[in-house]
C-alpha cells in the first residue's frame, strides 16, 4: 500500500515531529510513505516524493515543515483537482495524511467526493480553532513561544512603567490570547468571543495601584491600535504596541507537541489499515479518538465556557 503525507496552510511546530513519525511507522507496517511537497500545489503539480528512514532523520527538533506548505488558489478549479488526482493515481497513492486546518480537510472532501481520494486529517495550527478536538498540534509550542516574549516584554514595563498591548495571532479564534493571559499575569485579554467592557476596566485600573500593564489583545479583534490609544488618553500611561507575528509559528518543538505527533500520526495509520474513510484525529477528553470529516468541517470550535469564565475580571 502507497500513503502520502502532506502540510497544508499555515504552518506550525510538530508537523517535522509528525512527519518523522509518519515514515517510521508506515514502514514499520510494511507500507510505502510518500511526501507531497509544498503543500495543495505541489499535489498539482507532482512534487512527490517516495520517503525513506534518511529523510526524517534529525528533524524531530525542528520548527516549520520539512514537507513546506502553501495556500493554494488553483486547487478552487476544478481543472486543477483533477491533475492532483491523476498524480496520486499514478503514484498509486490510496490516502493522504493531511496536517492542516479544517480548509485544507474541506479541500479534501471535495477530493474524494469527485475521485474517490481518501484521507485522515491531523489538527495542525496554532490558532487551535477545529471543531471536535480539545488541542491542535502546534499549539503548546505557540504558546511558549509567546509566554517567553511577554516574560520579556514584561522587563521593559517594569522598567519604564509602561502599558504593553501584546497582540497574538489566532484568527477568528481567541484561544492563544486567552490561554496566553492567564498563564503570564496580564492585567487583560480581548478575545472576539467574549465581550468586555473598557469603562468598567478603566475605573479598575484607575484605582489600582498598578505600575505597569500588559494587555493582550487577539488579533482577530483588530482593535490593538485603539487599545495602545486607550491606555495613554484614559489610563494616562505610556504604552507600546508589540505584535507579535510569526514568531508564533516557529520555534523547537515541545516535548507536548512531539508527543502528540506521535500520538495522532500512530493512530491517523491504525485507521488507514483499519480502512477507516475522510476521518479527523482529534485529542478529546484527554483521548485520541476520530470524527467523520464532514462532522468537523461542518461545525464551528467554541472556547470552552468554563476558561472564559474564570478570566472575566481580564475582560471587565
Ligand atoms: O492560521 C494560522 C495563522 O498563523 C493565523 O493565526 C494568522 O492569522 C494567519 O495564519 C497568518 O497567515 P499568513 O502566514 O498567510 O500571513
Amino acid at each position: 500500500m502507497n500513503i502520502a503525507i502532506m502540510a497544508s496552510g499555515g504552518d506550525c511546530s510538530g508537523m517535522n515531529p509528525a512527519t518523522k513519525r509518519f515514515v517510521e511507522y508506515a514502514i514499520e507496517k510494511n507500507i510505502n510513505p510518500y511526501f507531497i511537497y509544498d503543500g495543495l500545489e505541489g499535489l498539482i503539480d507532482a512534487n512527490f516524493k517516495k520517503a525513506s528512514y534518511l529523510d526524517v532523520s534529525g528533524i524531530i527538533y525542528r520548527g516549520g515543515t520539512i514537507l513546506r506548505s502553501s495556500r493554494s488558489k488553483r486547487f478552487f478549479e476544478k481543472k486543477y483537482r483533477q491533475k492532483a488526482y491523476e498524480n496520486l493515481k499514478k503514484h498509486n497513492i490510496q490516502t493522504v495524511v493531511v496536517l492542516g486546518g479544517d480548509g485544507s480537510f474541506r479541500a479534501f472532501e471535495v477530493l474524494s467526493e469527485e475521485f474517490g481520494i481518501n484521507f485522515i486529517g491531523i489538527p495542525s495550527t496554532i490558532d487551535n480553532d477545529i471543531y471536535g478536538t480539545d488541542y491542535c498540534l502546534g499549539v503548546d509550542t505557540a504558546l511558549n513561544v509567546i509566554r517567553s516574549a511577554i516574560d520579556d516584554i514584561r522587563d521593559t514595563a517594569m522598567s519604564f512603567k509602561r502599558a504593553f498591548v501584546i497582540e497574538t495571532m489566532g484568527r477568528e479564534c481567541g484561544y492563544l490570547a486567552l490561554i496566553s493571559a492567564i498563564t503570564s499575569g496580564a492585567e487583560m485579554c480581548l478575545i472576539p468571543e467574549a465581550p468586555y467592557d473598557l469603562d468598567s476596566l478603566k475605573r479598575k485600573f484607575l484605582k489600582s495601584k498598578r505600575k505597569y500593564f500588559l494587555a493582550i489583545v487577539a488579533e482577530g479583534l483588530k482593535i490593538s491600535k485603539d487599545i495602545k490609544r486607550w491606555f495613554e488618553n484614559e489610563i494616562g500611561i505610556e504604552s507600546r504596541l508589540t505584535i507579535l507575528g510569526h514568531i508564533q509559528r516557529g520555534g523547537n518543538p515541545t516535548v507536548f507537541d512531539r508527543r502528540v505527533a506521535f500520538e495522532f500520526v500512530t493512530y491517523a495509520i491504525d485507521l488507514i489499515l483499519d480502512d477507516k474513510k475522510n476521518q479527523v484525529v482529534v485529542f478529546k477528553d484527554s483521548k485520541v479518538k476520530s470524527l467523520d470529516s464532514k462532522k468537523v468541517t461542518s461545525n464551528r470550535y467554541r472556547l470552552d465556557q468554563h476558561l472564559l469564565n474564570i478570566a472575566q475580571e481580564l475582560m471587565h
